[in-house]
């Protein structure tokens, strides 16, 4: 996969190029431990705690040995969950191999099990290779709920808090955004690059005060955290990660997975700890705090994260806020160029807010209402995580008359969710009005209980300014053709996405230009003035 703002001369095998050369190992690999894969699992399954021999919730047919895994890989995952869940119902049992997997497509019974009743489910699956091989079980969106999960998730929250929003982001956001906007202006053809260099740069400026300048100048442990994060989303992507479900490879000398992900794990170790010993070099050096980490580092006495829990904490900030917050932007101009009446009516608004002689910032937060709702129904629209990240169940559990087994994944299916006509009329219209109309209307794309994204404000503010700077600067269409006609942008949730866990638009043609020349010059002389 190609970076979008760094060149990155690291070569690292990926794990398609791993999996075609040890493709006859892996085959006979599987086929050998399949069976022993298949009676463990069973075996764990029958002494699973079920005194009232409930059945499980009900869900399409599975195959012998490998359970429903042939319905999955290589799918588009989002339909196919949508219609499992018209045909089967809010709660969804298929197994993965010997792995019972559980889909929730309800707000009402996503929220009974992941929030009412966290104790049970506010685990992670195990994650053998992203998680244990890759990361050492260091990685918060992937760690268990144990101890280390509790410091670190502090550690994460405390740095997340709204008031550290406000005081931390807030400064970096709105610079970032108006380079961002400018460029788009200046070079419209690379938008979604200047996307991709924002964001990055907001987390690695905030977290780290290593703001990304552009792309050939950014300096090599930079690259390496970007890299690592492609590596991650690859290593992650269905289909690939086989290992997960069949446990019992980590006892395999040389296992396939084994090499690559030593690798990935040693330049992740290095790349994290560097970031975080340039930050205490820099406070001994006497260098004013301005990142996060610095000011981590300057309240020892608060810390019940270990050094390596630390840099590995917010290590986590640029692996789950970087792709989501940049894919939700793209999606963002896919909205707003394919629906001309919102665009206008974000337009109007800031227009009568703030005017044409300043830019918008947080401060007009509260005076544009329809601009705070376009974002909300962004999120429900097309959810960039459209399965968040799964939970895991603890504890084995009864629900709806059906047992629930411990350490059960489970997937919320956040676009059925948020497809629900019982709860959204019209779920299928882009329709900002409804969360203006009903601001208690749900909304899931961060997920549940206590494993909700601490992000979410990060997130919400970057793309509100975002927004607000955009409708305020830009007029975004569809292009036209030699003909003068519309080019018609695909947007269906199916066809116009690629698959895998972040919901990421294939290239769609858009038109971006300038709303006057006076705002392009206001934009470019702010620019200017904040310099970077
Ligand atoms: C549009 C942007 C974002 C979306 C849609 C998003 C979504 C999510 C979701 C669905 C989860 C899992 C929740 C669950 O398990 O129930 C999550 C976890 C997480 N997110 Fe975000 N996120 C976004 C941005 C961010 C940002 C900007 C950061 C940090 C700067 C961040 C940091 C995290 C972390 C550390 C976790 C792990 C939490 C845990 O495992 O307990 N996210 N996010």
């Amino acid at each position: 996969m190609a970076s979008t703002f760094t060149d990155l001369p690291l070569h690292y095998p990926s794990l398609n190029e791993f999996v075609s050369v040890f493709r006859y190992h892996i085959l006979s690999a599987i086929a050998g431990f399949i069976v022993i894969n298949h009676f463990i699992s069973k075996s764990r399954y029958r002494s699973a705690h079920n005194p009232k021999g409930l059945p499980l919730p009900p869900g399409p047919p599975g195959l012998p040995l490998i359970g429903n895994v042939h319905q999955l890989f290589g799918k588009s995952i989002v339909p196919l969950l949508e219609q499992w869940s018209k045909e089967y119902g809010p709660i969804i049992h298929i197994r993965l191999f010997g792995l019972p997997v559980l889909i929730l497509s309800s707000s009402p019974v996503a929220k009974e099990l992941l929030e009412t009743r966290h104790q049970k489910y506010s685990g992670r699956p195990n994650f053998l290779l992203a998680s244990e091989a890759m990361q050492d079980k260091m990685m918060m969106p992937f760690i268990h709920a144990n101890e280390r999960f509790k410091r670190v998730r502090k550690l994460v929250v405390t740095e997340m808090r709204p008031a550290a929003v406000t005081e931390y982001f807030h400064p970096v956001q709105k610079v970032e955004i108006h380079r961002l906007v400018n460029s788009v202006i200046n070079d419209p053809k690379e938008w979604k690059s200047y996307i991709a260099r924002a964001i990055a740069s907001i987390i690695m400026t905030t977290v780290y005060d290593r703001p990304i300048k552009s792309g050939t100048e950014a300096e090599q442990v930079v690259k390496n955290v970007v890299r690592l994060n492609e590596q991650l989303v690859e290593a992650i992507e269905a289909g690939k990660n086989t290992v997960d479900f069949l446990p019992w490879l980590r006892w395999v000398p040389f296992a396939p997975y084994k090499a690559y992900s030593k690798a990935y794990l040693n330049l992740a170790e290095s790349t994290y700890k560097q970031l975080m010993d340039d930050a205490k070099a820099n406070l001994e050096a006497g260098k004013p705090a301005r990142s996060i980490a610095a000011r981590l580092l300057q309240r020892p006495e608060e810390q019940e994260a270990d050094y390596r829990e630390q840099y590995w904490g917010l290590g986590s900030f640029y692996l789950a806020g970087s792709d989501t917050q940049s894919v939700s932007s793209q999606i963002l101009f896919m909205a707003l160029a394919t629906h001309p009446h919102v665009l206008k009516k974000c337009q109007a608004e800031v227009d009568s807010v703030v005017g044409p002689d300043r830019l918008p910032t947080y401060d007009d937060e509260a005076d544009l209402p329809y601009i705070k709702a376009t974002v909300r129904e962004l999120f429900r629209w097309r959810p960039v995580g459209p399965t968040a990240i799964p939970h895991a169940s603890t504890e084995s559990d009864e629900y709806m008359g059906y047992y629930i087994p411990k350490g059960a994944m489970i997937i919320p299916n956040i676009t059925s969710i948020h497809m629900d006509a019982k709860v959204f009329d019209d779920p299928e219209t882009f329709d900002p009005q409804r969360y203006v109309d009903n601001p208690s209307l749900p909304g899931h794309v961060f997920g549940f209980g206590r494993r909700v994204c601490p992000g979410q404000r990060v997130a919400e503010e970057t793309i509100f300014l975002e927004l607000a700077t955009v409708a305020w600067g830009l007029n975004v269409q569809k292009q036209k053709d030699s003909d003068g006609k519309d080019i018609e942008i695909d947007t269906d949730r199916g066809r116009a996405f690629a698959p895998g866990g972040v919901m990421k638009p294939y290239p769609f043609p858009v038109s971006i230009t300038a709303r006057s020349a006076e705002r392009a010059k206001l934009l470019a002389a702010t620019v200017e003035d904040e310099g970077l």
